[in-house]
């Protein structure tokens, strides 16, 4: 499993965070930048992730901007990408359990390190659910 990470400034360090705890589980990263705290612009780095998932360069996505909103917005503009912005444990699970979400998205100003941790394990850990959502997850892609 492959997971391609991706930030503005705002994201920086919390993405550094999830990219030692990624590593730690044993998971390949491949980081998209931005690589310092100098201010970028959110959905170069969005799309830039987002296209990695849906090529099959990587298999899942995380990205981080101050409020993991407008990075959300970017990615979520690339066909087959389903971005979610889990902010709690339950969202984290339904995101993939009912949505299948293919990446998802936190806010370095937002959230503290240790939840977005939380949460990515929870998410990486949920199963899709499919059956009845699968019609809807296909009514997202078409
Ligand atoms: C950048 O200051 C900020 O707007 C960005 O990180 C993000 O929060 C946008 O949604």
């Amino acid at each position: 499993m492959k997971i391609a990470l991706g930030c503005d400034h705002g994201g920086y360090e919390l993405k550094n965070e999830l990219i030692k705890h990624l590593q730690g589980r044993g998971i390949e990263t491949e980081d998209l930048g931005c690589y310092s705290t100098e201010s970028v612009d959110y959905p170069v780095y969005g799309k830039a992730v987002a296209e990695a998932v849906v090529s099959g360069k990587a298999d899942l996505g995380i990205v981080c901007c101050g409020t993991g909103i407008g990075i959300s917005i970017a990615a979520n503009k690339v066909k087959g990408i389903r971005c979610a912005l889990p902010y709690n444990e339950f969202t984290a699970q339904m995101c993939k359990q009912h949505n299948n979400a293919n990446m998802i998205s936190f806010g370095g100003r937002t959230i503290s390190a240790d939840l977005a941790i939380k949460l990515t394990d929870i998410w990486l850990d949920t199963e899709y659910e499919g059956g009845r959502h699968q019609r809807r997850v296909d009514m997202l892609n078409a």
